[in-house]
């Protein structure tokens, strides 16, 4: 694959995240967009330069220029969605969380398996050269015993759900949920580093008729308890903490990006951040400026980056790896939503 030309499924503002990345990357551009509302494509075609737009997913599915579909849907569309493009003979980078069941993760990795496609789910995590020094980090600090991951955030479509609406992000029907939502990356980071953990509960708060707002997920693994906090509808202190035998690691502001690590061990503390030497001043000072006050807005820079890399080389090994996470990340929310008794629609 020479180059990747993508058509967008989506207008929210993760997708302009993620074109704001595509603009600055290189070998990967956006040729298309499809939105429900011709007004919406308009705007986002008009705003990156983008040739193609599309009211209509299939037929933009059948347009040449594009041969990657970018899905930014809601939860409950991207199985649908992702089925039809790799009908099409299009490659597939998909928004968190990739599915609601593993059945359909599966099911999407063999089509596009058989179709010799390639398929990612777009989380930044094991892209970032942050998530290999962790994992280097790990074997630093003896054997791993508790991980505390929170991650939470005051949503303002939580003030809609009090207001008597239900946002497609609280929605049964879409596959919504703050599990699915925010709580998806500690989940993830856990699936990565440890894999499908023996047991697995979920404590959350549900608002009738709709998903979970907050809840904690407790994972344990033979000689690891982990503890995966997340909310939507209060700030939580966002962090990760890795406890081992003979140190420790922090990650300041939680899993979703890891931004820094603190490595503590007998040695002391040390601050590792090696992705800030991966943007140049140029990608860096664009970023921040089309980001805003956004955190940590270089995250989703590096997993465009990373994943056009992959495509490009046709990297089939390292994907595959990748969707063994997604489909172990799947899992869990399956247990999790089972034990917690959440049952979209
Ligand atoms: N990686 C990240 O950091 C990150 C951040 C935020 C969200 N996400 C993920 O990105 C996805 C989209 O999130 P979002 O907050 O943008 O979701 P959203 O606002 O509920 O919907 C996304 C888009 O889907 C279309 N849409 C909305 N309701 C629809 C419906 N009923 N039927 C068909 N299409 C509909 C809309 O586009 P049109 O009207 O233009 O067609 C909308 O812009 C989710 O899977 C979420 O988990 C990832």
């Amino acid at each position: 694959m020479e180059e990747i030309r993508l058509g967008t499924v989506g207008t929210g503002s993760i997708v302009h995240h993620i074109l704001d990345a595509v603009s600055a990357a290189e070998g990967i551009r956006c040729t298309a967009v499809y939105s429900h509302s011709r007004e919406k494509a308009e705007a986002l075609a008009a705003e990156y330069n983008i040739p193609g737009i599309y009211t209509n997913h299939e037929t933009m599915l059948s347009d040449p220029a594009v041969n990657c579909v970018y899905i930014a849907s809601p939860n409950s569309l991207h199985f649908p969605q992702m089925m039809q493009a790799l009908r099409h003979g299009k490659h597939v980078i998909c928004e968190k969380p990739l599915c609601p069941t593993v059945r359909e993760v599966r099911e999407a990795a063999a089509l596009a398996e058989a179709n010799h496609l390639m398929l990612a789910e777009a989380v930044p995590t094991m892209h970032l050269a942050n998530y290999r020094c962790l994992e280097e980090a790990l074997t630093e600090i003896g054997a791993v015993r508790t991980v505390s991951c929170r991650y939470g955030k005051y949503s303002s479509r939580y003030d809609a759900l009090k207001g008597g609406s239900i946002p497609n992000v609280f929605s049964l029907k879409y596959a919504g949920g703050c599990l699915a939502d925010i709580n998806y990356y500690n989940l993830y980071l856990c699936a990565a580093l440890f894999g499908q953990p023996e047991k697995l509960n979920y404590k959350a708060e549900i608002w009738p008729g709709a998903a979970d707002t907050s809840g904690t997920a407790v994972l344990q693994y033979p000689g690891i308890t982990a503890y995966c906090c997340g909310a939507k509808d209060k700030d939580l202190a966002s962090y990760v903490w890795i406890e081992g035998e003979r140190g420790r690691i922090f990650i300041p502001g939680g899993a979703n990006g890891i931004r820094e690590l603190w490595v503590y061990t007998e040695k002391g503390r040390e601050i590792m951040n090696p992705d800030k030497n991966l943007i140049s001043p140029e990608i860096r000072q664009y970023l921040s400026a089309r980001t805003g006050r956004e955190a940590n807005p270089f995250r989703w820079y590096l997993e465009i980056c990373s994943l056009t890399k992959l495509f490009l080389m046709e990297d089939h090994a390292a994907l595959r790896r990748l969707l063994a996470v997604s489909e172990t990340t799947a899992a869990m929310t399956e247990l999790a939503r089972e034990s917690a008794g959440i049952h979209f629609v």
